[in-house]
């Protein structure tokens, strides 16, 4: 298939691209580069031994983003282009709302005009909140409680009612991730948090490096069995995967949307991933227990059975291995930076 994948330079974007190019998909990326790097295009093509077409432009340049879809001709298109910042979509909200559900808009509006009909969007977990029962089913409240969030939650809908309108031949399968982590074995790509990381997987990293002094624990008082947050902590490249395995199941092309949550299934607390990578770096990585941070939920893991199901696709890496993918790609991160 022709795929273009906005935001195909970024973290779980970079990802997908390797995966899909590696199974013989024919790749175009389009980034403006807002929050990675141009040198993650040459890193994929390293890594797959293939040129990875590029487009850098703003999903928000409707006019751009229509002439590059036209001439392209893409048979489906893996949408990640977003601002993802939870704590910056509460100071920004605009921004969050114009990048996230304005370039939706826009993508479907230049998808329609390229004639293009098969979508994959990336949604997120956090629309369902703090959940009433764990594991987690589609089918579950949603409750985003940040702009962020909410933004995930109206870009659903606004893909949903452009599949549900009449004589719409548009067909979407919307995967809502719940928390990436670890990064491509081969340590050449992986997140690339600016400034302060929002997640905890680079947080423990950058201090098992020396970057930072500790990880900061909000809240070991939590009604959990060790009393921290509780989470369902997927592999990058299982998630990459799915959305290989989403794009098969809309060649089939007989459902119109489909809404599947993308997680391992098996819950582990912040304390437990801490010492899944100090068991991987070799020392114990420093951690100090502060006060509750407002609006983090207490335990949220997936019931991913409907997409095991309908993808034919499980998670399969495990802690460990999600903890020595991530430790190397730091490294080689530190590497680079005293490089630079
Ligand atoms: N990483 C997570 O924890 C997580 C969890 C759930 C859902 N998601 C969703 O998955 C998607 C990908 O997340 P990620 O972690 O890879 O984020 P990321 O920031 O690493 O990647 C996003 C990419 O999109 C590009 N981009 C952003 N706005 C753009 C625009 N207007 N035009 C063109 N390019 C633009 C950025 O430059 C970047 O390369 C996002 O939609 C995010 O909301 C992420």
């Amino acid at each position: 298939m022709k795929v273009v994948v906005t935001g195909g330079a970024g973290y779980i974007g970079s990802h997908t691209v390797v995966e899909l190019l590696e199974r013989g998909h024919d790749v175009h990326v389009v980034d403006s580069f807002c929050n990675s790097e141009r040198s993650v295009i040459a890193r994929i093509a390293g890594l797959v031994g293939k040129p990875v077409p590029f487009s850098e432009l703003d999903i928000l340049d409707s006019s751009a983003l229509t002439d590059c879809l036209i001439e392209v001709r893409p048979d489906a298109v893996i949408h990640f282009a977003a601002l993802k910042s939870v704590g910056e979509s509460i100071s920004m909200p605009l921004e969050y709302y114009r990048a996230n559900v304005e370039g939706t808009i826009s993508l479907l509006s230049a998808m329609d005009a390229a004639g293009c009909s098969r979508l994959v969007f990336s949604s997120t977990a956090t629309i369902y909140g703090e959940p009433e029962e764990c594991p987690v089913p589609e089918t579950a409240s949603l409750r985003p409680p940040t702009p962020y969030g909410r933004t995930k939650l109206a870009s659903e809908w606004v893909i949903r009612d452009c599949v549900d309108a009449p004589d719409s031949k548009l067909i979407a399968v919307i995967l809502r991730y719940f928390n990436p982590v670890g990064a491509h074995p081969s340590g050449l790509i992986g997140e690339l948090p600016r400034g302060l990381p929002n997640n905890l997987a680079p947080y423990i990293t950058q201090t098992a490096a020396g970057l930072r002094s500790h990880v900061r624990v909000f809240g070991a008082d939590y009604p959990t069995p060790d009393g921290t947050g509780v989470r369902d902590f997927i592999h990058v490249v299982d998630l990459a995967v799915a959305h290989v395995a989403a794009l098969q199941v809309l060649e089939g092309g007989d459902g119109k949307s489909l809404t599947l949550n993308l997680g391992t299934g098996r819950p582990y607390s912040v304390l437990e991933m801490i010492q899944a990578f100090s068991d991987v770096v070799g020392h114990p990585v420093p951690y100090e227990v502060v006060e509750r941070r407002t609006g983090d939920i207490v335990e949220s893991w997936a019931d991913p059975s409907r997409a095991e199901a309908l993808l034919d696709w499980r998670a399969t890496r495990s802690l460990r291995e999600i903890c020595e993918d991530a430790w190397r790609w730091q490294r080689n991160l530190s590497c680079r930076a005293l490089e630079d």
